[in-house]
């Protein structure tokens, strides 16, 4: 069992032992609350399993799938997944930003062809095709992109990949990370 033992600067416990003192939260998002030690990252997610699917058949060695492992149980529901500390996207990081404006206007294709009936696999299948058309894109990236979506695929044909500046990260390296690019829109009621 994972625990919390304080709120607001947090030490996490993996079965009574300590894993991290005096984490600060980082973020909250609709499933996860993330936590740092400032040497690697904690999310807390309820009911979302987009972490747990790159966590199984992520691709390690590419630059882009996010590293994530996956800890164990938490209170209240939780699964906990471990990550490293990545960073802020902006445009500072110019490789980065220019692939992330790329993703951004092959979403927006996307949504505009989208309908209630496509929503999910077919239109996650069609923006992969839409990907690996991209003159900006690299080869890693592209793989990257494949292999998060069929991960995503595994948990059903409601997946949906979602590109906003939140959800994207850098590493330390400045590569693009594609950190949280699926949701599951069966979870989010006004998807239904
Ligand atoms: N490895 C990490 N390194 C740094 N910050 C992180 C990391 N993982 C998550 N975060 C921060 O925590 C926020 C929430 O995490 P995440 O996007 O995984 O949660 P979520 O609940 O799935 O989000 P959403 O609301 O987009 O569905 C992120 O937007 C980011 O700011
Ligand atoms: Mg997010």
């Amino acid at each position: 069992m994972i625990t919390i033992t304080k709120e607001t600067s947090v030490n996490i416990n993996v079965d009574g032992c300590s894993l991290i003192r005096n984490a600060k939260k980082i973020g909250k998002g609709r499933f996860a609350t993330v936590y740092s030690s400032g040497l690697f990252v904690c999310a807390f997610v309820k009911d979302c399993q987009m972490k747990e699917a790159i966590s199984l058949w992520g691709d390690q060695e590419n630059p882009h799938v996010p590293k994530i492992k996956k800890l164990g149980e938490g209170k209240n529901d939780t699964m906990v997944y471990q990550m490293p500390v990545y960073h802020k996207l902006t445009a500072s990081n110019k490789t980065a930003w220019s692939q992330y404006k790329e993703l951004q206007n092959i979403w927006s294709q996307v949504c505009q062809q989208s309908t209630r009936r496509t929503q999910g696999m077919i239109d996650s299948q069609h923006f992969c095709d839409l990907v690996d058309d991209s003159k900006v894109l690299t080869d890693d990236l592209k793989e990257a992109f494949r292999n998060i979506v069929d991960c995503g695929l595994n948990y059903g044909d409601t997946i949906c990949v979602e590109i906003a500046p939140r959800n994207l990260m850098v590493d330390d390296k400045g590569n693009l990370i594609l950190l949280d690019i699926l949701f599951d829109s069966k979870l989010l009621p006004w998807m239904k």
